[in-house]
């Protein structure tokens, strides 16, 4: 539960980068065993965006924060931090916010990434909240970024199919008013299930090699059905205890950011959480699992379509990789 003696914060600016190039069910049905069937049943999706050939995580990152400052009405030079969640760098060292502060030109403020796979966003979030809360930054954007076509083996159909390419942004700054902004955030980590979704490759234990990349250790390997398992029940939790911590039940939420990984996962949360589907907002179809991206860029087209309108009561949910999990509750 948040301390009544910080600050409240506001999303006030959102933003997307999606590269331009699509790929369809169709497409897929090229390249691997699969059918446009199987894919829209068991995952809802249709198509999804990959990144052209030369284009980086800090470029899709880049477009979705310059989106964000002016939809947020803050230049870039007027940015106090950079938080951004990604577990697909443009390399494992500098952070790939450094990246992003140069093209963007923001003044030398702190720039750091967040790997908290696709709860990457929603930690940023946590953390911004916390740095503005304390009144130490004003104006603080927050990315979600994945790169992930990168890192999948496009022969295995048990994940190519899953993913696509694409950032999200957000600016945060001090909310004028105490009922409007973030009233909550809960965020979780079980690493005992770590092992259900890596890239085991590249780090301290497994070096990159010609061995480890002779054997796929540098591409996304995922026992789904355990993350899908995991999905649910977690993001179902941390959602009833923003609700609970803020005193609100489900059906005062007015509409849900749910992590777009799987239109089953997304269903299996609405029933758990007693909140009807049709207060969900949905564009699985179009974008795939885009990780950290998820939900800042479905926040992003709701309200280009005018589906958010001040007063509105927002619930953010998201789990990935560690497993990391995180809810956040939005007065609008
Ligand atoms: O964002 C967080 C990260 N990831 C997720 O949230 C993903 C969570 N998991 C899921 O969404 C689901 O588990 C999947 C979509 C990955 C898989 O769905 P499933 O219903 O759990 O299927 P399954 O893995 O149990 O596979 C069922 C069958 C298998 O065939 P057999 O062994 O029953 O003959 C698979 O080989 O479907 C087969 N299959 C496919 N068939 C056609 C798996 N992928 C495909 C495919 N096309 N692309």
């Amino acid at each position: 539960m948040r301390n009544d003696n910080v600050m409240r914060t506001k999303i006030a600016g959102v933003g997307k980068g999606v590269p331009e190039k699509v790929l369809t069910n169709l497409d897929l049905e090229k390249m691997v065993d699969t059918s446009d069937e199987w894919i829209t049943e068991r995952t809802g999706i249709k198509e999804r965006h990959v990144a052209a050939e030369g284009q980086v995580t800090s470029d899709m990152a880049a477009e979705a924060a310059r989106e964000a400052c002016r939809a947020a009405g803050v230049k870039p030079e007027e940015l106090d931090c950079i938080v951004l969640g990604t577990v697909t760098p443009d390399m494992p060292m500098p952070a790939t916010a450094a990246f992003v502060q140069q093209k963007i030109g923001a003044r030398s403020i702190p720039a750091f990434d967040i790997s908290a796979a696709c709860a990457g966003w929603l930690f940023g979030l946590g953390v911004a909240d916390g740095l503005i809360g304390r009144g130490n930054f004003k104006r603080v954007l927050v990315i979600g970024v994945e790169l992930l076509s990168r890192v999948l083996d496009w022969s295995d159909r048990n994940t190519c199919v899953l993913f696509g390419d694409a950032a999200g942004a957000a600016v945060l700054v001090p909310s004028e008013s105490e009922g409007q902004g973030i009233l909550d955030v809960e965020m979780r980590t079980d690493g005992a299930q770590a092992v259900h979704l890596e890239i085991p490759g590249g780090g301290s234990v497994h070096p990159a090699s010609h061995k480890t990349v002779d054997e796929k250790l540098h591409i996304v390997h995922m026992n789904g059905r355990q993350i899908f398992t995991h999905a649910v029940r977690n993001m179902s939790a941390a959602s009833a205890t923003v609700l609970e911590r803020c005193g609100y039940k489900p059906e005062d939420v007015t509409t849900v950011f749910a992590h777009q990984a799987n239109m089953r996962i997304l269903e299996g949360v609405s029933q758990r959480t007693g909140i009807g589907l049709e207060r969900f907002f949905i564009n699985i179809q179009r974008y795939g699992n885009t990780s950290s991206a998820s939900i800042p860029i479905a926040l992003s087209e709701a309200l280009a379509e005018g589906k958010v309108k001040q007063g509105d009561l927002l619930l953010l949910t998201a789990l990935g990789a560690g497993v990391s999990w995180a809810s956040a509750l939005v007065r609008w």
